[in-house]
């Protein structure tokens, strides 16, 4: 079974954001609104400063409490947006339940032009008229790993487990544009194998710990994982069983270490391409 390292893709695009970061006038900044203290998020803002720095960007942090309203929120959001240091910025999802926070409603808050996440309406907009300006980080750095080891797309058949709109659907409009055949699975889909089990290519992003094994897949599949939880030993693990696969599919992504830090590269490339004026 053939490991599709993200980290190895991750630093090949990453040094190249480097050197286009290095011939700007200014460092581009990326900003995060981090409300809450959820352990995991807090890990994945980390990780996106350190590589931001990395690549010569600056980050600039708003944290809130979790016990604020959205009028609080909005209110540091029109600082991001109004913040010239700051060339994007995104607010870690998800936010804190049950407090009136509405997802949609305060992506709709980020100026399009700061959208480093490719999450508001206008870019979702753009990427689904076949105008794309920024698109969402993790379904395009899985499209890069899929470029990087050159897994055929074209006239193949795709599954993408999950209709978020962060991750399924935008997932599976990019695996259509590059001519695969692609079908959506989500939690009310009948009989999910049946789907599975024909496709040449299965992107899982079912938010749920180890749960698909060698049944789910053709012999000789493409898997990408694009599930991360943390088991009771401490330990990551994604949403397939890493030790059923082998020997029966082709290719898996690594969890850590396979999506992650992609979705983390993309999100300095819109940065970086919201800096140049191409956003
Ligand atoms: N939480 C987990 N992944 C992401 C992401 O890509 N963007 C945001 N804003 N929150 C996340």
């Amino acid at each position: 079974m053939r490991c599709l390292d993200g980290k190895e893709v991750s630093s090949v695009i990453r040094r190249q954001i480097k050197e286009q970061v290095q011939k700007l006038d200014h460092p581009p900044g990326l900003g995060v609104i981090l409300v809450g203290e959820d352990p995991a998020s807090q890990v994945y803002v980390r990780n996106k400063f350190k590589a931001c720095k990395a690549v010569g960007m600056k980050s600039i942090e708003i944290k809130l409490p979790a016990t604020i309203c959205p009028d609080d929120l909005k209110a540091a959001m029109t600082d991001m947006n109004e913040n010239p240091d700051v060339t994007a910025y995104l607010v870690q999802l998800p936010l804190p339940r049950g407090k009136g926070f509405e997802t949609q409603q305060v992506m709709s808050w980020i100026a399009p032009y700061k959208d480093a996440d490719g999450l508001t309406v206008e870019s979702l907009g753009h990427l689904f008229a076949g105008v794309p300006k920024v698109i969402p980080c993790t379904p395009h750095g899985v499209m890069k790993i899929l470029e990087h080891y050159k897994i055929p797309v074209e006239g193949r058949r795709a599954v993408v487990i999950g209709r978020s709109q962060i991750v399924g659907y935008p997932m599976a409009h990019l695996l259509t544009d590059a001519n695969a055949t692609v079908t959506i699975c989500h939690s009310r889909t009948q009989n999910l194998y049946s789907h599975t089990r024909e496709a040449d290519i299965v992107v899982v992003a079912a938010g749920q710990p180890q749960f698909l094994g060698k049944d789910a897949f053709k012999k000789g599949a493409v898997v990408v994982d694009v599930g991360i939880h943390r088991m009771d030993n401490g330990q990551l693990c994604g949403d397939v069983d890493v030790e059923d696969l082998k020997g029966h599919i082709e290719a898996l992504t690594p969890v850590p270490g396979g999506v992650g830090p992609m979705t983390i590269t993309m999100l300095l490339q819109n940065t970086l391409k919201l800096a140049q004026g191409r956003g």
